[in-house]
């Protein structure tokens, strides 16, 4: 039976994780690169009975936009095990997550990253293309992480102007 989980990432256990991590590298292996990411404070999983099928992560961050601070919740690491695709698993979890960024997190944004195949799944939720780029923090240096920056609006607001500065790690 499908069973919707969200946790503080710091309190999955370590069956969790391990499940976590299958359904995450199974599906991002393809994605590695060189740069450092941030880790995430927020872990949801759909479940199957005891299979961990989808993930989603959301990251807490003040980022700026144009010089002006701005509270988001990044959303990231959204995946389904290849096995499992196409029967609305992520769906279910980035539904859960926007639920949690509006009601819980209170933030006025989600903020996440998509290769340009998968941008009309994310605008059939809401979701918007705001920037091709992004400002990112990596050891010793900043740097600029190219990618389709897509926003969703908790409360239907534009996305303010200018630069993105993540003013960290990317998720
Ligand atoms: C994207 C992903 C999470 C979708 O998982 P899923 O459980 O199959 O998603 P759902 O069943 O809820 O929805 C399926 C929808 O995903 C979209 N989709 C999935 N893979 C796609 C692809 N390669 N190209 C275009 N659209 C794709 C389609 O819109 C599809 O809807 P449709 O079949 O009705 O047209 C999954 O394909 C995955 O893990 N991909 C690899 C990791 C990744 O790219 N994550 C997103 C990073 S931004």
């Amino acid at each position: 039976m499908l069973r919707i989980d969200l946790k503080p990432t710091r309190e999955l256990s370590k069956f969790e994780k391990a499940r976590r991590d299958c359904v995450i590298q199974s599906s991002f292996y393809i994605y590695w690169n060189d740069f450092v990411y941030a880790e995430p404070d927020w872990t949801i999983l759909v479940w199957e009975g005891e299979e961990a099928v989808s993930a989603i992560e959301i990251f807490e961050r003040t980022i700026q936009v144009g010089g002006k601070p701005l509270r988001v919740g990044g959303v990231g690491n959204h995946a389904t095990k290849t096995e499992w695709r196409k029967r609305g698993y992520a769906t279910h979890a980035l539904l859960a997550a926007q639920d949690f960024l509006r009601d819980t997190l209170r933030v006025e944004f989600g903020l996440g990253f998509c290769k340009d195949n998968l941008v009309p799944f994310y605008e059939k939720f809401g979701w918007q293309v705001v920037a091709e780029r992004v400002l990112v923090e990596q050891p010793g240096r900043s740097r600029y992480l190219e990618d389709k920056i897509i926003a969703f609006s908790t409360r239907g607001l534009p996305w303010p102007p200018g630069e993105i500065d993540l003013r960290g790690l990317p998720w």
